[in-house]
């Protein structure tokens, strides 16, 4: 049975491949250059590194917001450049990107809807829509603030909104940045398991920046290191293999 199941999982397409991308603003400059990298559904993939490295150059990257410099870069099956489909790619940026003055549920429902706009959930009564982001502000520990605009919140309570905002989605891969700063270790745990629920049973991917090394090696199954040592630094696999959820 486990020949089986790892025969299965070995045909599994990646969600995210990446073979000899240069990333960065510049094609003189590159920031990080990734000779190879494949994330698997129901994967989770931790990157770390110092500050201004590029860390989140690279999120942005991978969700199509800049293209590679050089490379091939390929995401649920698209070549870059890519439009990937409405609500496919979630993405909970590390300047939230929230509307402050607007409801916990009127931001929210923005990624229920474009999660709900996706063919199959297309299919479905719109008030799915209401019920996945009532559900994932639920799991976010924030139904006491549904009506409370964005700009009353602290700093976690608005990270956790976003993360929400994402979750209403259903996507297939999410990005989270830095996603659980600002959050007490309590809460911190509960946004992690309700994320890591979601990627483990969804067969969804999470690809996360994480400064704090030993937080990033024991959320993930895989820690990428981007090291600044060099002019164009090389991704490498650390050691976090050994720590599983
Ligand atoms: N829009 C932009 N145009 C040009 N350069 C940029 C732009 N955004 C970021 N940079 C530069 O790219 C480099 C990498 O930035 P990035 O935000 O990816 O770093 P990071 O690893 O996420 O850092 P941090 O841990 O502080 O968030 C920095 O030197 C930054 O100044
Ligand atoms: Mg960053």
């Amino acid at each position: 049975m486990a020949d089986v199941l790892e025969e299965v999982e070995s045909h599994k397409s990646p969600i995210i491949r990446l073979i000899d991308v240069e990333i960065g603003y510049k094609a003189a400059e590159p920031l990080v250059k990734i000779p190879n990298l494949e994330v698997y559904p129901g994967e989770i993939v931790a990157i770390a590194g110092p500050s201004g490295v590029g860390k989140t150059t690279l999120l942005r990257t991978i969700a199509g917001l800049i293209r590679p410099i050089s490379g091939k870069l390929e995401v649920c099956g698209q070549v870059s450049p890519f439009k990937p489909g409405k609500g496919v790619l979630g993405y909970v940026p590390q300047r939230l990107g929230l509307i402050r003055h607007t409801s916990v549920m009127h931001n929210v429902m923005i990624g229920a809807n474009a999660g709900h706009n996706k063919s199959f959930w297309s299919l479905l009564p719109s008030s799915l829509a209401k019920k996945h982001a009532l559900e994932s502000i639920d799991s976010m520990g924030l139904s006491d603030k549904l009506n409370e605009p964005i700009r009353r919140l602290s700093g976690g309570q608005q990270r956790r909104v976003a993360t929400a905002r994402t979750l209403a989605q259903k996507p297939s891969l999410i990005m989270a940045d830095e996603f659980l700063s600002e959050l007490d270790e309590e809460t911190m745990n509960m946004v992690l398991k309700e994320v890591t629920d979601y990627v483990r049973k969804s067969g969804a991917a999470l690809l996360v920046v994480e400064h704090d090394i030993s937080r990033a090696k024991s959320m993930a199954d895989r820690l990428l290191v981007i090291d600044d040592g060099r002019v164009n630094p090389f991704i490498t696999e650390a050691t976090a293999m050994e720590v599983k959820i």
